[in-house]
């Protein structure tokens, strides 16, 4: 089968689309990884190369050992991914030791992989183990409130959940055990890969610090939903601090607890004040 005819490829060009029309990906930023089954890799391994080279990651992943995953291209816009998928996005085969990889389909001008890929790889790497090799799905963007919340609330995962969790009543089921945060760093490297991956045993999603978000699940449609409900309660925040009116009620800590008994989802107790 065409790679691009393969329904998991089409998924993965939709949602790139889906994440350049909410607005996350000026120019080319953000990324998105995916992990691909051994039944899908074997559907489309026909239109494979193997004549690029094998690349070192900087990182090591030896659970991802022989993994295939869809990647877009570093410098590639995400609005560019649905019109020439076969330029903007590609292919990578992890080698034995998951320390390295190499381009087998797509990036046909040119390019590599996202420059994030060691944040990727070592995200799937700690998702992996912590879902039982559910998690397939790895994505980054730059969502612009939840960049904004990094100037105003102390960077704690705690500051973070919490005003998350009282921004919209769905969110703590969405994402019970809140969301780790990044202290700023220099993006594109082994060094917040490796301190990214660390907050990723714990949380599925992550925020970078002026800079933007990571969230992971088990397909595109949760990993989607992820990023967009972390980015519309941040949204709801900032219009909530930026109104210059006083608070006068929100969600409290009894509240949450409630929600938490009847969706039947464990709250991340130390988030909580006392009972
Ligand atoms: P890439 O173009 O290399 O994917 O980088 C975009 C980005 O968001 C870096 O954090
Ligand atoms: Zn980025």
């Amino acid at each position: 089968m065409k790679v691009l005819s393969h329904p998991t490829i089409k998924a993965y060009i939709r949602m790139c689309q889906d994440g350049w029309e909410q607005g996350w990906h000026e120019r080319n930023g953000g990324n998105l990884t995916y992990r691909l089954k051994a039944d899908e890799v074997d559907a489309i391994r026909e239109e494979f190369t193997f004549e690029r080279p094998w690349t070192e990651l900087g990182v090591s992943a030896p659970n991802l050992s022989g993994e295939h995953f869809i990647a877009t291209g570093s410098g590639k816009f995400f609005r560019n991914v649905a019109l020439c998928p076969e330029e903007s996005i590609c292919i990578c085969e992890m080698n034995e030791r998951g320390d390295g990889y190499r381009v087998v389909w797509g990036l046909t001008a040119g390019g590599r992989p996202t420059s994030e890929f060691p944040s990727h790889i070592m995200n799937h790497s700690v998702r992996v183990k912590a879902t039982n090799g559910e998690c397939r799905v790895i994505y980054h963007a730059h969502p612009a409130n939840i960049i904004a919340m990094t100037y105003i609330l102390p960077l704690t995962a705690k500051a973070f959940s919490r005003a998350l969790w009282q921004s919209a009543t769905e969110c703590p089921v969405v994402f019970p055990d809140g969301v780790g945060v990044v202290g700023w760093m220099v993006p594109g490297g082994a060094d917040i890969a490796l301190a990214t991956s660390e907050l990723m045993k714990e949380f599925d999603a992550a925020v970078w610090a002026h800079h933007g978000l990571f969230a992971s699940g088990p397909d595109f449609d949760i990993t989607f939903g992820l990023m967009h409900t972390i980015e519309k309660a941040a949204e709801i925040y900032m219009k909530v601090v930026s109104s210059g009116k006083p608070v006068m009620q929100t969600i409290t800590d009894a509240d949450l607890r409630a929600i938490a008994r009847d969706f039947k989802v464990t709250l991340r107790e130390e988030f909580l004040d006392e009972k």
